[in-house]
């Protein structure tokens, strides 16, 4: 039996796949490398030293995810391939909804027909839209969501709900992710973002080793301690090694599962600032800005459930998540455009 992860090349993909070989899963990708490099497939091979099977197919194209699971013994699907990028969604909303629910319908189209029941899916924090209180526990109301990429991510949760209740799919486990940052240790695998980072972390990272001037903190005047936003930053190792402990579960237990996937602790722009110029010993020059139109104060997750339920808790704090991304920076200026023997060999 193998495991299908659509989108296995990406940022979150990548290190999952490590995982999985690492827990001795056989795994099948699927990625059209529409937001990664093929790169990326020589660097898993390096770290793990274990074989797998690559496509290079649009999850959006039947024909091809037919061939998929005719070609291979699928027992279930990790499923995080999709359009992801906030500020795009706001500017291209019709792109965002066709591709992000495409996706998903051929995907459970396929599923279906090849009677493979067991699906991971990639949700986010931004499914409770501004939540009231923190901290964000699974059962608070969902929505209004603040841009077109979450309304997907929330539209995407409902149709899954949907397909388990009328015995489409038997096990539908929905991760909501809080903001997962760093890289893996070996610093051969990390976030590659095309241009320039939207997200707090790639940013700092490029304006710590003086590829971009300065950060903009985007507010010091939410009701929070120093006045900028608090959010819930996740290793993306721990992220990862949830998913194995989702798949353990979901491969027993079926119905419809949510967990929230965050340390449960939150951490202002300001203290992600100190934390990476002491996990670096390199200032983080920034200047304060207006804030971000869509952005909540403050975010951060009761991971509570996903500890008693899948047996899974983060184990990295802050410094490590800073200490590994600067890594994966340093030794990849240029992320999986690096030439390779300039800076490491594998
Ligand atoms: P990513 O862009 O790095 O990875 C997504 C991968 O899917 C890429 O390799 C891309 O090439 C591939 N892909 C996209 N559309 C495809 C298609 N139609 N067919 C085949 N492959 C396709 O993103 P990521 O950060 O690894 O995120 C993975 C998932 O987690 C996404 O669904 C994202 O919405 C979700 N998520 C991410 C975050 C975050 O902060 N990174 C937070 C919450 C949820
Ligand atoms: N921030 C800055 N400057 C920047 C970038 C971000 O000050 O250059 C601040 C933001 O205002 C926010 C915090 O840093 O307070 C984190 O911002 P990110 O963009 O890194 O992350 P978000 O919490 O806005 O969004 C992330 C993912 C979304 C997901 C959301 C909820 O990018 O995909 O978490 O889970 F929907």
């Amino acid at each position: 039996m193998k495991i299908l992860v659509t989108g296995g090349a990406g940022f979150i993909g990548s290190h999952t796949c490590v995982e999985l070989l690492n827990s001795g899963y056989e795994i099948v990708i699927a990625d059209n490398f529409s937001n990664s490099k093929p790169e990326v497939l020589n660097r898993l091979t390096a770290i793990t030293r274990k074989p797998f099977d690559f496509c290079e197919a649009d999850i959006r194209d039947r024909v091809a995810m037919d061939a998929i699971f005719d070609r291979f013994d699928i027992g279930a699907v990790i499923h995080f391939a999709g359009l992801k990028s906030v500020g795009e969604s706001v500017e291209k909303p019709l792109e965002y909804y066709s591709h992000n629910l495409n996706a998903t319908f051929t995907l459970c189209e396929s599923m279906e027909k090849h009677r493979v029941g067991c699906l991971i899916f990639s949700s986010s924090a931004t499914v409770y839209g501004s939540p009231d209180t923190a901290p964000v526990r699974e059962d608070f109301p969902l929505g209004p969501t603040t841009n077109p990429y979450g309304e997907t991510k929330l539209m995407q949760e409902r149709i899954l709900r949907d397909l388990e209740s009328a015995g489409v799919l038997d096990s539908v486990y929905l991760l909501r992710y809080f903001n997962p940052i760093g890289a893996h240790e070996s610093g051969l695998i990390g976030e590659d973002p095309n241009g320039i980072p939207n997200n707090l972390l790639p940013y700092i990272s490029k304006v710590s080793v003086g590829k971009l001037p300065y950060l903009s903190v985007y507010g010091n005047d939410y009701p929070t301690p120093d006045g900028s936003g608090i959010r819930d930053y996740i290793h993306v190792v721990d992220l990862a090694r949830a998913h194995v402990a989702a798949l353990r579960c979901a491969l027993k237990k079926k119905g419809t599962h949510v967990y929230n996937i965050g340390t449960g602790r939150g951490y202002s722009v300001f203290e992600i600032i100190a934390a990476y110029e002491k996990a670096t010993g390199r200032k983080v020059p920034y200047v304060v800005t207006d804030r971000r139109p869509g952005d909540v104060a403050v975010s951060y997750s009761d991971p509570s459930l996903a500890e008693k339920e899948l047996g899974w808790k983060a184990e990295y704090g802050i410094e490590r998540m800073c200490v590994d991304a600067d890594r994966w920076q340093t030794k990849n200026p240029d992320g999986y455009e690096t030439i390779k023997d300039k800076f490491f060999q594998y």
